[in-house]
């Protein structure tokens, strides 16, 4: 009769365990907090007096206690188990729980921890697997009197139940995790768009060029065709992706922007299209692509004429099917995502080299935009001067001005960084000058060129070709930080090439 009433309360005492367990589970939202809160619940309800939860962290390649009961900060440090080392390492291994007795002169118990001091001898040892599906994460260790056998076998399936709750919120958190960076990530893109949406207006011209390439704009931003914007680097290519976005029916969806050059290659592919967990090393979470990102909106592929071989191939299947597949997994996702290009190279002679598909070419290119250089267009010198003065005069506070011979010597200047060269020495006037900056102010190579220009001797065709090869040389390599591989790549010279007109030019290579 006895035994009867002994295994009746003790299993109304295991299921309140699991009961309060599943009640901190569902109120809880951390992870860490609540293994805190189960492993409290272990000594309220059930006399558990000392208790860890190990998870394994892939870093270290060995468990380590994630959260304790009992132990001192020093024994909780000591708790690191490699796969399959002491019980706690073995459980992990096998997914088999363990229970061990005489842990004073028991062998098997490594005492990692050095708790073996603070047990009064009559304790018993139980590691259950922390499993999520298939997958061991961790592991439950607890030290227990228990007062018979079978208390001990309900003991170990009371444990091994909540093993799995264990699991199955550690899966959810994870989750939660993930989806709270990808929220983060996608909420800084959607922020920095919005600072930049003023920007749509903010294209200042009234060459023809400019006119014309504003309607052209407004035209294309009605439909959803792809676009491929071509020019020299400054001459506003990312300015008009982003205005045609912001002015089509995609404007408040995401932009996406991916610089096709500054991205290794190697990491392109998941970047553009994504990957699961575990597609590769170093992958431990899944993440979406940019074309995922993307949805709904706009992607921008800057500097589309360096992209590898290999990815324009994939790039041509998303742009046919509209559907992109992440790096590890078959699983198809259907994409809404407009392309707009650019490239400061000449695309076309990338095709005739074989460097770019040819194919892709010409999907890309339904509607060309060629962005003319500044010197073509030195009717809007004046107007970007003024509207960069604006700005930065606000930005900093002061009342610069350019005096009448100032502004002539920058419209006779022949910009081979274009708009962004003439941006940055217009903010750097601002910054360096109080009231208003002459005709000498001006930065020293501005002058040199004034000077070569009303020179006596007037330059020769051939002579003012060679100068602006120069300085577009100069211009790569600054670009580049003197690494003269990729200015070489930049150009579209070989290095040799590249090499002969450095000594041609007399070109001083700076070392940073
Ligand atoms: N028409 C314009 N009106 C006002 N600002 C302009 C204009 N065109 C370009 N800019 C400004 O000049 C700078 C360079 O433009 P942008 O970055 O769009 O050039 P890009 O052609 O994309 O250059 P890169 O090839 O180096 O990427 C930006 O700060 C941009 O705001
Ligand atoms: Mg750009």
């Amino acid at each position: 009769m006895e035994g009867i009433t002994d295994r009746r309360s003790l299993e109304t005492r295991e299921l309140t365990i699991v009961n309060e367990v599943a009640k901190v589970l569902s109120r809880s939202h951390n992870f860490e907090e609540a293994i805190k809160d189960i492993l409290k619940t272990l000594y309220s309800f059930w006399d558990v007096e000392l208790s860890f939860v190990a998870i394994f962290k892939p870093h270290i390649k060995a468990l380590q206690i994630f959260k304790a009961f009992g132990f001192s900060d020093e024994e909780i440090k000591r708790g690191i188990f490699k796969r399959g080392e002491g019980i706690t390492g073995k459980v992990f291994k096998t997914g088999v729980p363990v229970v061990l007795t005489d842990l004073r002169s028991n062998p098997a118990f490594l005492n990692k921890t050095r708790v073996r001091d603070k047990l009064r001898g009559d304790e018993t040892f139980v590691a259950v697997p922390v499993k999520v599906g298939g997958d061991i994460v961790g592991v439950l260790s607890i030290f227990k009197a228990f007062s018979s056998k079978e208390s001990i076998e309900r003991g170990i399936e009371t444990l091994m139940i909540l093993g799995t709750l264990i699991g199955m919120f550690y899966k959810l958190n994870e989750r939660m995790e993930i989806e709270r960076l990808e929220w983060e990530e996608e909420k800084k893109i959607l922020r920095e768009e919005l600072k930049r949406t003023y920007n749509i207006h903010g294209i200042v011209g009234q060459s023809d060029a400019i006119l014309n390439l504003i309607e052209v704009i407004k035209k294309v931003a009605a439909t959803d065709t792809t676009v491929l914007i071509t020019g020299e680097s400054g001459t506003g290519k990312s300015m008009i992706a982003k205005a045609i976005h912001f002015l089509s029916k995609r404007k408040d969806k995401p932009f996406i922007t991916i610089n096709c050059a500054a991205i290794p290659e190697t990491l392109l592919e998941a970047e553009l299209f994504g990957y699961e967990k575990g597609a590769f090393t170093g992958a431990h979470t899944s993440k979406k692509g940019k074309f995922e990102l993307a949805n709904g909106g706009t992607i921008f592929l800057d500097e589309i004429g360096d992209m590898p071989l290999s990815l324009q191939a994939k790039l041509l299947r998303v742009l046919q099917d509209k559907e992109i597949e992440r790096l590890g997994s078959e699983k198809v996702v259907k994409v809404d995502v407009r392309v707009i290009a650019a490239t400061n190279r000449d695309i076309y002679k990338l095709v005739q080299e074989g460097q770019f598909r040819e194919d892709l070419y010409y999907r890309l290119n339904v509607v060309p935009i060629h962005v003319p250089p500044l010197r073509d267009r030195k009717e809007d010198i004046p107007l970007l001067v003024e509207h960069f003065l604006q700005t930065y005069n606000s930005k900093y506070g002061k009342r610069v001005k350019l005096s009448p011979d100032a502004v002539e010597s920058l419209i006779e200047y022949n910009w081979p960084g274009n708009i962004r060269e003439l941006e940055n020495t217009v903010e750097r006037l601002v910054v360096m000058h109080e009231g208003t900056v002459r005709g000498v102010d001006l930065p020293p190579h501005i002058l040199a060129y004034r000077r070569k220009l009303l020179g006596s001797e007037p330059m020769d065709l051939p002579r003012k070709i060679q100068a602006t090869e120069r300085e577009k040389i100069v211009e790569a390599l600054e670009k580049t930080g003197y690494v003269k591989s990729r200015a070489a790549k930049l150009l579209g010279y070989t290095l040799r090439q590249l090499d002969y007109r450095i000594k041609k030019y007399g070109i001083e290579i700076k070392k940073y």
